[in-house]
């Protein structure tokens, strides 16, 4: 499957991805373009490392027109063939025109325990909360924020000592294996909607490779 991948940042869940794809652990994704918002982005330079193309299309480049800068995304992604979608640390919400665009679907990691936690800053929002457990959810997008169907949760404790960096740091961890798996999971075929419910299929036996 080609896929797509939405960045405005850092990108260390975009690295995790192409490392896990470098290591031959997601042999049916095929990283096709990289597509940041902000041009200083670091997770730039992971991809062009990787040999994955990449495009910036700022908001500003089209006089804050969200709905233009979208399609100019959308279409982006379509040329280069993509079906699906991974935003990793991408901060604008998508319309129901972009997210119809990819029938495969477009996935989101969040760093909270969802449906706690929903928007920005989820990691200061459970440290202030009090909450004892928190951890990172991969979701399929819906037009709502944080809202879709899940695929992944990791959970991690919260500490007395914790600080926002700390917390996110140790959600970090758990957002790149949950990214990967539900990565691996998605382009194998192995994820079914049953309403809201994302159900696994048994992976058949041809498909069982490696420490899976
Ligand atoms: C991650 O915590 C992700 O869950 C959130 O933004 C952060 C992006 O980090 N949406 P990175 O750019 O993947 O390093």
């Amino acid at each position: 499957m080609k896929i797509g991948v939405l960045i405005s940042g850092r990108g260390s869940n975009l690295g995790a991805l192409l490392v896990a794809s470098a290591r031959g652990e997601l042999p049916k994704a095929d990283f096709a373009l990289v597509v940041s918002n902000r041009a200083d982005a670091p997770g730039l330079e992971i991809a062009q490392r990787a040999g994955v193309p990449t495009q910036v299309l700022t908001l500003r480049e089209f006089g804050k027109d969200r709905a233009a800068h979208e399609r100019a995304i959308r279409d982006s992604l379509l040329e280069a063939g993509c079906e699906g979608v991974v935003l990793a640390g991408y901060l604008l919400l998508l319309s129901g025109d972009f997210l119809s665009a990819f029938p495969k679907g477009v996935i989101n990691v969040h760093p909270a325990l969802l449906p706690s936690f929903p928007g920005l800053h989820a990691q200061k929002q459970a440290l202030e909360y009090g909450v004892m457990i928190s951890g990172c959810t991969v979701h399929f997008v819906d037009t709502g924020m944080d809202t879709g169907p899940i695929i992944c949760q990791r959970s991690v404790p919260v500490l007395d000592t914790d600080t926002e960096e700390s917390l996110s740091a140790r959600i970090l961890v758990e957002e790149h294996r949950a990214l990967v798996d539900s990565v691996s999971w998605w382009t194998e075929g192995l994820l079914q909607l049953d309403g809201r419910r994302v159900l696994r299929k048994h992976p058949q036996p041809s498909q069982l490779t490696g420490t899976r």
